[in-house]
């Protein structure tokens, strides 16, 4: 499987507290199957965590990638951002401020718990006309989203993909979290289930579970495409 959605780099955001934090991480990614991971730190985020793309964040990726090989631990870590949108995202992503995943096409958004849809497909329309195909990143948890899951595919019909939390699937994010990820899943209309892991202790990047559940709700040719054939397509800048 590979990871899409992972606050596995340190000191950067609320995810890895340091290097070893980050190992351990990655073992558990491991340990679940995972061979690749995308970093994605929170990015753009008002009065927040900002993590524009610099030197820093670069020689802290070849820092952890470079004691994973000296671990012997076989995960390899892809540079991203998670990009909270605001501003102007679109420019950002063209002068390389933010990072798509992998430097793709395909750049992970993640909204305002409480913005407005109208503003949500705005931004998104934006992306899209630029050449971008934005991956909306867990969607099931947006306010806009549960007053109207038809949200869903207006999402999709404006070439936008969907990614789910694993946690989500499980109950941890609420209720309407809880069921329209399985909504989600059941009708195929999530494009990946990632694990957005903030620890190796809580929100762990163990995604062994969520390709079971998935197949279990769908089936094993689902669970496949959206936590390893569509993830390794972004990996690759490959159409999906
Ligand atoms: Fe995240």
């Amino acid at each position: 499987m590979i990871d899409i959605h992972c606050h596995i780099l340190f000191g950067l955001d609320d995810g890895s507290d340091n290097i070893e934090e980050s190992v351990r991480m990655a073992q558990i990614a491991v340990n679940s199957g995972i061979k690749a991971v995308v970093a994605t730190p929170h990015s753009n985020v008002p009065n927040s965590h900002q993590n524009f793309w610099c030197e820093d964040i670069a020689n802290r990726l070849n820092q952890l990638n470079q004691r994973l090989e000296q671990d012997q631990i076989p995960l390899k870590v892809f540079p991203g951002n998670e990009i909270f949108a605001n501003g102007d995202i679109v420019e950002m992503l063209k002068t390389q401020k933010l990072l798509a995943l992998n430097n793709s096409i395909y750049p992970l958004i993640e909204f305002d718990t409480y913005e407005r849809s109208a503003s949500a497909y705005r931004q998104l329309e934006a992306l899209v006309a630029e050449g971008f195909t934005p991956i909306v990143a867990h969607p099931e948890r947006y306010a806009f989203v549960h007053e109207d899951t038809n949200a869903i595919l207006r999402m999709k019909r404006r070439g936008c993909l969907l990614q789910i939390n694993k946690g989500s699937i499980k109950g941890s994010f609420g209720k309407s979290a809880y069921y329209i990820s399985r909504k989600m899943i059941s009708k195929q209309l999530a494009d990946f289930v990632a694990s957005d892991a903030h620890s190796p202790y809580m929100r762990t990047p163990f995604l062994a579970e969520a390709h079971e559940e998935v197949s279990l709700m769908s089936s094993f040719d689902y669970a496949e495409l959206i936590l390893n054939q569509n993830p390794a397509k972004v990996i690759l800048n490959k159409k999906i």
